[in-house]
């Protein structure tokens, strides 16, 4: 490939993710990187110059398609005459770059997600380099000071990553070992890059973290920010008319967020904040910190402070020592609380975490029968939260066209999508939206007569 007056020659980029949002944030991020070395993204594996498996090992599931995914690209690469750099990045490249480089040769990178920001070096490294250029220390500089500042519009909603990293050490969690200790990004420099998201399209943005509301940066006066202050200082940017944060830990639930959900009308009212578990000895087991117990009262308390708030969470069937009266006491939890939506996964062992080594190992089958039970429960709660909306009028983000034709696609406060009809393109405004269609996963409207958009979420609140 030649280059000519400056101008690197147009190459392909191909990136698959997988995991949880902080994945998708640093895939947007690689990108970014590589763009000034001339690659332009394609989907397809066939075309690409170069690849990248953004992985996840939160579960064996997850690990084994990083595996099975390789062993495609081996063949794409030989049909390009090995004209192709794979290169894992994400938690899989951090937990096994070792594995990765033994089970599939053909990689050429393998990258914690700590060094993204060496991306450059590494990809010019790996073509002269015979064997697998390979970075997964904890790098002493952060990424986030070494990554190009103008990150690429993410649209009408963004991710910003204002947290990495986990100190809890729950039981099961292979993060703390994949994601490193703990770090907050400085306030300013999550403001700034806040503001650059507006200037680009975002009315809305969720801050992530994997422990989020442990955030305790550095703010403008040298003090360290909580979450909640964050927050306030977000919420002053015009045009930023929707917050949003993910993932929290109930233990991290300060009064001052608590009361951030109460005071600051752009903080929309849905939160995940997962419970695990109901039942107290394996809340315990999961070194989770809290009681179940706590974690009603905690419900309780948010709830007082902003009644509309939704409620979202994880849960795990068959954690180790787990007794049918421990599942009981977590459908229970279930059934007190109301969730609007929730996930739940069937325990995976991983390796290397104190969970794997436990005794009491539940049976498969035992397991995957008290997730089916939770599972049914919490599709059953959704879809009664979604017909609570019927009839409501609600204020939507409009994210994009919808399905068909003459239809509009959005977001409701509560982060369920929204369909409704309107000839115009309406993408990038808060509109009102009567609820009309009430489904498992969705819901319907149509504008009311005489309708306008809204300036602003704050004008409806
Ligand atoms: N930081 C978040 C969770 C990140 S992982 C928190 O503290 O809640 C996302 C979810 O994956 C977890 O909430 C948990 O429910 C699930 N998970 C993590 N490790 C798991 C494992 N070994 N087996 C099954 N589910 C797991
Ligand atoms: Fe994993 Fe627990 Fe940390 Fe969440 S809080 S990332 S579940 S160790
Ligand atoms: Fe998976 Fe790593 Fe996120 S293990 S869930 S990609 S932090």
């Amino acid at each position: 490939m030649t280059e000519c007056h400056g101008t690197p020659a147009r190459k392909r980029l191909l990136i698959r993710t997988w995991g949880c949002q902080m994945n998708v944030y640093d895939s947007a991020r690689m990108a970014d990187v590589l763009a000034p070395l001339g690659y332009a993204p394609t989907d397809v594996a066939e075309e690409a110059d170069m690849v990248i498996l953004n992985t996840c090992h939160i579960r064996e599931k997850a690990t084994e398609k990083v595996f099975s995914d390789l062993g495609r690209l081996r063949e794409a690469k030989a049909a390009r005459g090995g004209e192709m750099i794979v290169a894992v990045a994400g938690c899989v490249a951090q937990a096994e770059g070792a594995e990765i480089t033994a089970r599939a040769p053909w990689v050429d990178i393998v990258l914690g997600p700590q060094s993204y920001h060496r991306l450059p070096e590494m990809v010019a490294r790996a073509s002269r380099a015979a064997g697998a250029v390979i970075e997964t220390e904890f790098p002493v500089e952060g990424k986030f000071d070494h990554l190009p500042e103008q990150a690429a519009p993410q649209g009408v909603t963004a991710f910003l990553t204002v947290q990495e990293g986990c100190d809890k050490f729950c039981s099961f969690c292979v993060v703390p070992y994949t994601r490193g200790a703990q770090y907050s990004r400085p306030a300013v420099a999550v403001i700034a890059e806040a503001k650059r998201l507006v200037a680009l399209g975002a009315r809305e943005i969720t801050l992530l973290g994997q422990n989020v509301n442990a955030y305790h940066g550095e703010g403008p006066d040298g003090a360290a920010w909580s979450l909640a202050r964050l927050l306030l200082a977000l919420a002053e940017i015009p045009g930023l008319d929707r917050l949003r944060y993910t993932t929290s830990h109930p233990r991290d639930m300060g009064d001052d967020l608590i009361a951030a959900h109460r005071d600051i009308p752009a903080l929309m009212p849905f939160l995940h904040l997962p419970a695990q578990s109901g039942s107290d000895p394996i809340l315990k087991a999961m070194n989770r910190g809290h009681t179940a117990a706590e974690y009603l009262r905690l419900i309780e308390t948010l709830r007082a402070a902003r009644p509309d708030l939704a409620l979202s969470s994880d849960f795990i069937a068959g954690h180790p020592g787990e007794r049918d009266a421990d599942h009981r006491a977590t459908l229970k939890l279930i059934e007190d609380i109301g969730f609007a939506s929730a996930f739940s996964f069937r325990y995976s062992a991983r390796p290397g975490t104190p969970a794997a080594g436990m005794a009491g190992m539940v049976d498969e089958a035992v397991a995957d029968e008290r997730l089916q039970e939770i599972q049914a429960l919490l599709r059953d709660q959704q879809y009664r939260f979604n017909q609570s909306r019927a009839g409501m009028e609600i204020p939507v983000l409009v994210t994009g066209p919808g399905r068909h034709p003459g239809q509009m696609a959005g977001r409701s406060p509560w982060l369920q999508p929204v369909h409704f009809p309107t000839p115009g393109d309406l993408t990038g405004q808060i509109v009102t939206v009567r609820v009309t269609a009430t489904n498992p996963n969705s819901l319907g409207g149509e504008l009311p007569a005489g309708s306008k958009p809204q300036a602003s979420e704050r004008d409806a609140a």
